[in-house]
């Protein structure tokens, strides 16, 4: 070993040592450290080694070694301390008695230890008990300054067993053992024993002897043995509090607040990083380094910085531990954080924020776009399945003369809805042209759910199959949409409605010729359709706006039938009567049953219009059809109807022969209204007499017309009505 090491231990010992106990005194004997306050005087020495009242002498033990002992008594220290908590644990004797067979008492110590009353010691009442044993016993201490009796303080219990057998070890609850807090302030170990004359030992051989002593808290356990066992010289350990409780034996004694404004000093807290605690048993005053130090306040630096790092047990960091100047700091590792403090609770690892941002950011938009993308494109293509399988898409596929067109198709054949042709019965009318330049009008039909799913599939099929050159023609469909699309021809010259009735811009003339034609073909239309051999098909909403007209030639189509009347059609009846004001039959109104002389009704206005030129309701809330009636029954003529462009003389026959037709459509009973197939008829022999006329002169006696029905037709009821745009009138 190096000498330079050698002097480094060296001075570290000295220093070590000069933590404990001033320089040059002894700091341990027998193995027992002794911190400043308390010390070992000696010879030799120029400095005071303890406090006054805190000296300890080094005694020989009875064994041939050294123990220290309270200086001038034979009370053996087991060990001194300073922090946390002052304390000096000692051995105390027990106090004895025993007895004769007779009762006669052989002897006794009360144990006295007398610890001055201005000293610095007092038995601690927090950390020690008084036991008894015996079996007819009653012990007591008393201790303090004079009250209303000697003392001031009295504890002690009593015991008692039947006999020897009754004693139990471990338990300590009054049979052969007791046991009793003591109140702080003690200063005096002695016990004082019951009077022999009621605590009677006669006949006791099993417990000759009683014994008492105070002892540290938890170190004694009652055996059975020990009441005829216990040797009477046995000591005890127990522990004492100890402060300073004046600055000289004689001087009174003094709190923290008096010590640090003596004038005359021997304030006793002389550390750094030290504060004074006042005593709790007993007078006085103690000293204790401050938070985060540790050490010996009594000594000028003694309190020295702990390094809480070293001692995780006390100082928990669940961190980065780094000591400071009492104290610590305790921070989470890098990319670690914690919500609260890392001394109380693990780091979490955490992202740093800018690669939080910008890693976190990016993902998880872009995932949310691409999963929302994905999402809807898988919800579409869903959806449109559904909606085609909802829709009859698999029943309707099989049909012939129909194409199904797909959204896409159907998209790119509307410019995706881009021109609008009109308001249909349940929406918008889009115009769309298809890929060989032929143009389609292409319109919502009706919601289709699973009860009308059949309902739809058939009016489809038979819409499908209505092929004639006045039925406007449904060429396809689309599916794929909630509600499905169907593609018809096109008709470019609009409705007869706005022909007849429009704006005066739009106005055209129309010759008779050309009315009568259109009316023609318009019931040729009609007639097809009632006369469908699959099944019985009407229409429900015969109207000029329903009559669309073909390119240059006015060629009629009729058009809304079918799917738009499904809706509330329950077989021969419907609960709503729908139908366009003006047009209804009365009939069908009343009844909720739609049949084909309906139609015919509706037919009738429409004649009305083509010859008057006057929508049903016009002028001042004038009623074409009554004003018609008024005018044939009052004049059998319904020439002030009229319209002025056509009523030349020559067309006047003409012209009464349609209005009388038109009113025989109009009649009350179902039964006297022609059908289609005759109203057809007529209107083509007047066309033919005019052409006879204009070529031979005399048509009328030719043709004859006489304007009577000629037969009532069936009224088979089937399908249905429903509702175009107008009103719907639910029936009463
Ligand atoms: C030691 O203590 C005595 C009184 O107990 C005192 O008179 C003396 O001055 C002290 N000596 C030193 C070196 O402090
Ligand atoms: C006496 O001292 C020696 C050495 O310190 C120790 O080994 C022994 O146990 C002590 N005896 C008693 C009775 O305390
Ligand atoms: C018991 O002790 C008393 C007093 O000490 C004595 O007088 C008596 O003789 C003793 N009895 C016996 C049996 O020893
Ligand atoms: C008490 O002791 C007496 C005498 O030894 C004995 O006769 C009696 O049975 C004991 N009683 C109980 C309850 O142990
Ligand atoms: C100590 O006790 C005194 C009086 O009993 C009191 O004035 C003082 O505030 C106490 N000091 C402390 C630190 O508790
Ligand atoms: C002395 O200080 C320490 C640390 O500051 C503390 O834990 C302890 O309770 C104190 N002792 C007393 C008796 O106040």
């Amino acid at each position: 070993m190096s000498p330079s090491l050698v002097l480094i231990m060296l001075s570290l010992a000295s220093t070590a040592e000069s933590l404990i106990g001033k320089p040059g005194c002894q700091t341990t004997c027998g193995g027992v450290t002794i911190p400043y306050p308390f010390g070992i005087s000696a010879e030799g020495v120029n400095v005071n080694c303890s406090l006054p009242g805190f000296e300890i002498s080094c005694a020989n033990n009875h064994s041939g070694g050294l123990m220290p002992v309270l200086a001038n008594t034979e009370i053996e220290v087991l060990s001194l301390s300073v922090m946390p908590r002052p304390e000096a644990r000692v051995r105390l004797p027990v106090a004895w008695s025993c007895y004769n067979s007779t009762g006669g008492n052989t002897g006794f110590s009360y144990g006295t230890v007398e610890l001055n009353p201005t000293g610095v010691y007092r038995i601690s009442d927090t950390h020690n008990e008084l036991v008894v044993l015996g079996c007819n016993t009653l012990m007591y201490t008393n201790s303090g300054p004079p009250g209303r009796y000697r003392y001031s303080f009295y504890t002690g219990c009593m015991t008692y067993c039947n006999d020897s057998g009754t004693a139990q070890d471990g338990k300590c609850a009054g049979i052969g053992c007791c046991h009793v807090d003591i109140p702080p302030g003690l200063t005096d170990n002695w016990m004082q024993f019951g009077s022999t004359t009621t605590w009677s030992h006669v006949d006791q051989e099993f417990s000759p002897c009683d014994y008492g002593f105070i002892v540290e808290k938890g170190y004694y356990t009652f055996r059975a043995s020990d009441l005829t066992s216990m040797s009477v010289k046995q000591t005890m350990p127990l522990r004492l509090d100890w402060a300073i409780r004046a600055r000289n034996i004689r001087s009174v004694s003094m709190s923290c607040a008096e010590a640090a404004n003596s004038r005359a000093g021997g304030y006793a807290c002389v550390s750094q990083h030290s504060e004074c605690v006042n005593s709790t048993n007993g007078p006085g005053y103690f000293c204790n380094c401050t938070r985060g130090y540790e050490g010996n306040p009594y000594i000028v630096d003694g309190c020295t910085n702990i390094n809480e790092c070293e001692r995780p047990a006390e100082y928990p960091c669940y961190g980065v531990c780094h000591d400071t100047e009492g104290s610590y700091d305790c921070k989470c590792r890098r990319g670690y954080q914690n919500s609260g403090s890392p001394k109380e609770k693990d780091c979490s690892p955490k992202f740093p924020l800018a690669a939080k941002l910008a890693l976190g950011i990016s993902l998880g938009i872009s995932f949310l776009i691409v999963s929302l993308l994905f999402a809807l494109m898988v919800r579409q293509k869903r959806k449109m399945n559904e909606y085609f399988k909802k829709n009859g898409g698999s029943i309707l596929q099989k049909v012939e003369n129909i194409k199904i067109f797909t959204k896409d198709e159907l998209n790119k054949i509307t410019k995706n809805n881009s021109e609008v042709l009109g308001q249909g019965g349940f929406g918008k009318v889009y115009k769309g042209i298809l890929a060989d330049n032929i143009m389609v009008a292409v319109k919502a039909s009706i919601e289709v759910n699973d009860a009308r799913k059949e309902d739809f599939t058939n009016e489809v099929i038979i819409q499908s199959q209505m092929i004639h050159t006045n039925i406007i023609k449904l060429l396809g469909c689309c599916l794929e949409v909630d509600v499905p699309m169907l593609v018809y021809e096109f008709a470019a010259n609009g409705n007869l409605q706005d022909i007849l009735h429009g704006d005066a811009s739009r106005r055209v003339p129309l010759p008779l010729e050309l009315r009568l034609d259109i009316a023609i073909e318009s019931a040729e239309g009609l007639r097809y359709m009632h006369s469908s051999a699959k099944r019985t098909v009407r229409h429900g909403d015969v109207k000029p706006a329903n009559i669309l007209l073909d390119d240059d030639k006015f060629i009629p189509k009729i058009s809304d039938f079918g799917t738009s009347k499904l809706l509330t059609v329950d077989k021969d009846f419907t609960m709503f009567v729908v139908g366009s004001m003006g047009y209804i039959d009365p009939v069908f109104h009343k009844t909720g049953h739609l049949t084909k002389k309906s139609d015919v009704y509706s037919f009738g206005v429409v004649l009305l219009e083509l010859i008057s030129r006057k929508p049903t309701i016009y002028g001042e809330n004038l009623s074409l059809i009554i004003e018609f009636h008024r005018a044939y029954e009052q004049e059998n003529s319904g020439r002030t109807m009229f319209d002025k462009e056509i009523a030349a003389e020559e067309n006047i026959f003409t012209l009464e022969e349609i209005g009388k037709l038109a009113m025989e459509c109009l009649k009350e009973k179902v039964e006297e209204r022609p059908d289609m197939k005759e109203v057809a008829e007529r209107l083509v022999m007047l066309r033919r007499a005019r052409k006879h006329a204009y070529g031979q002169g005399n048509y009328i006696e030719e043709i004859g017309i006489e304007a009577t029905p000629k037969s009532t037709s069936s009224s088979a009821t089937l399908s249905a009505p429903s509702t175009p745009a107008t009103k719907h009138i639910s029936n009463p």
